[in-house]
């Protein structure tokens, strides 16, 4: 992992802190979007910017946090090429890597602890895309992005 971008909203201000603390002592790279404080903020801004991020392929993976993490759900996954899962349990945090190859970890700050959501996070960057039929998915996934983007032409 070469360096992870992260922001999130007031909501989930509080878990990207311990986000970025937990990643920084692992030595992993974390770049920080915002906010810088837990004034109220609109989590589109935020979660643009790091969808921006992924596509521009300045990084290959991010997280985003608001309260449910919905906000951002709706938000990131309007960018074709992003595909970012919300992760409430370890479980699903694996199973996004493996099957959807997910290069956009989100999480509700109101939503799941602060222990819970480290070992969603340390899941979530440990875990290798299987490929192969999920490939298949993923590919069929990308032409729905290039009739998108066709239409608007
Ligand atoms: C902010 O109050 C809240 O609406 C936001 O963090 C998020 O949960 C939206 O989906």
């Amino acid at each position: 992992m070469k360096k992870l971008v992260i922001a999130s909203d007031h909501a989930g201000f509080e878990l990207k802190q311990c986000v970025i603390e937990s990643l920084s002592q692992d030595g992993i790279l974390v770049e920080d979007l915002g906010p810088k404080s837990t004034n109220s903020v609109d989590y589109p801004d935020y979660g643009i910017k790091v969808a921006q991020s992924i596509i521009n392929k300045e990084v290959e993976r991010g997280i985003v946090i608001c309260g449910t993490g919905i906000g951002m759900s709706i938000v990131v996954n309007r960018f074709p090429g992003v595909r970012g899962t919300l992760c409430g349990d370890v479980y699903t945090a694996k199973m996004c890597r493996e099957h959807n190859d997910s290069n956009l970890l989100i999480m509700g700050g109101r939503v799941v602890g602060k222990g819970l959501a480290l070992e969603i996070v340390n899941t979530w960057l440990a875990t290798s895309f299987e490929g192969g039929r999920h490939q298949r998915r993923l590919d069929k996934i990308n032409q729905i992005d290039s009739i998108l983007i066709e239409g608007e032409k």
